[in-house]
């Protein structure tokens, strides 16, 4: 892995202005943030900073208001939220750049911290515009990105900032690039991947990236239909993207030629309705799913099949839920699997990373989110990573150098 400066590398920072990327788009109900899970995650790295003397601002997007202020979409409105989590007095400061932030800058003591204005209220942001960066870059001394998260974006406040100022990637972002690194770019072997969710077609990247990099792709969820027809297989009413069974066929055919099995379910949880416990619901054979039943979870036999692979494996990705997880009882796969990758990583014969908005709801639910090696909160940016794909972000970070 290139490197990259982390906080580490930071002198004597006494005094100094420190614009520090956070990702601050957490989920809001009547204008109160319902998960704090970003902020606590920036905890370190500000915290850190703010005892070493710097006077840290904070700089954030919130939503996609294109360009333009939106009393809707303010970064204030989670001030009350950092405020909570830091424990900490913020000031809110309603510019990015400017005389007001440079007489906010003379107002904060040493230590003290700042919440900048959302970053997406100027087009120079998405624009990733130069001058845009370089007038937010004149009230800072240095920058920190600690928001992986966003890094998939390369825009002025996560990528134009780093070819400015000196910069260093903040305690979450080392730790997400050395997880990630440790279990896709420099593995031990072998890996498995498991990759669920609705549709093929929103992971696809994902899917061609992995079969070239990992031994075993289990895949689950309502994609696993589309690849099941794909082998001629009737599944009846499910969730089914007939119109990539040839891609789902390209990509088992480069599976092959790579030398990656793919594991798909050989019984399934069926049923008529979608339904929380329905009368209909019965597990069988994928050959022997009618006409009016849909595949909603991966069955108990391929359950213990699939734990096997995790138990010959030294390293697992995982990425989307293996059933209709929401729903009981289709939600067994996915927290069986859940407990018995949690068990290898706790007896640390598996290093396990997961990542992605519903994969981390998933393990949530099945109580053993803090028993994997790596959680990540990343959701666009996660897939990305999962793609191959460079981040801007990370790539700034390490150009840096
Ligand atoms: C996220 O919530 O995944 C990040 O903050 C990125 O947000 P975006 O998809 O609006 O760029």
């Amino acid at each position: 892995m290139a490197s990259f400066k982390t906080l580490d590398d930071l002198g004597d920072i006494a005094g100094k202005v420190a614009l520090v990327r956070v990702d601050l788009n957490m989920p809001m109900d009547g204008g109160a943030v319902t998960d704090t899970t970003r902020v606590e995650a920036a905890k370190p790295t500000i915290m850190e900073l703010a005892k070493a003397g710097a006077k840290v601002l904070l700089l954030a997007h919130f939503g996609r208001p294109k360009g333009q202020r939106n009393s809707t979409m303010s970064v204030s409105m989670t001030l009350d939220a950092v405020e909570q989590v830091l424990g900490r007095e913020v000031m809110f400061i309603p510019e990015v750049h400017g005389p007001v932030v440079e007489q906010s800058v003379g107002i904060l003591r040493n230590g003290d911290i700042g919440l900048l204005e959302n970053t997406r209220f100027w087009a120079g942001e998405e624009a990733n515009d130069p001058q845009f960066a370089a007038d937010i870059a004149a009230n800072g001394d240095f920058y920190v990105n600690d928001a992986f998260s966003a890094a998939h974006r390369a825009h002025a406040s996560t990528e134009g900032l780093a070819r400015i100022l000196p910069s260093f990637a903040g305690r979450a972002m080392e730790k997400e690039l050395v997880a990630l690194a440790s279990a896709l770019d420099n593995p031990q072997q072998p890996v498995a991947a498991v990759v669920g969710g609705a549709k093929v077609s929103s992971k696809l990247a994902v899917l061609e990236n992995l079969v070239a990099r990992v031994q075993h792709l289990i895949i689950g969820g309502g994609m696993a239909n589309t690849f099941l027809a794909a082998r001629g297989i009737d599944v009846g009413k499910s969730l089914c993207e007939h119109d990539l069974t040839g891609t789902a066929n390209a990509i088992m055919d480069k599976a092959d030629q790579a030398g990656c099995t793919l594991h798909l379910p050989y019984d399934v949880v069926v049923s008529k309705e979608f339904a929380a416990n329905p009368a209909s619901l019965r597990v069988c054979n994928v050959h022997e799913v009618a006409a009016d039943e849909m595949i909603l979870d991966v069955g108990p036999q391929a359950v213990e099949a699939l734990g096997d692979v995790f138990k010959t494996c030294k390293t697992l990705v995982w990425n989307g839920p293996m059933g209709a997880f929401e729903t009981e009882p289709f939600d067994e796969a996915t927290v069986a699997l859940a407990k018995t990758a949690a068990a290898l990583s706790i007896g640390e014969s598996l290093i396990s990373v997961a990542g992605g908005g519903d994969t981390v709801a998933a393990l949530n639910h099945a109580g053993v989110a803090s028993d994997f090696t790596y959680i990540s909160t990343a959701g666009g940016a996660f897939l990305e990573w999962m793609e191959g794909k460079d981040l801007p972000g990370v790539t700034a970070l390490k150009a840096a150098n």
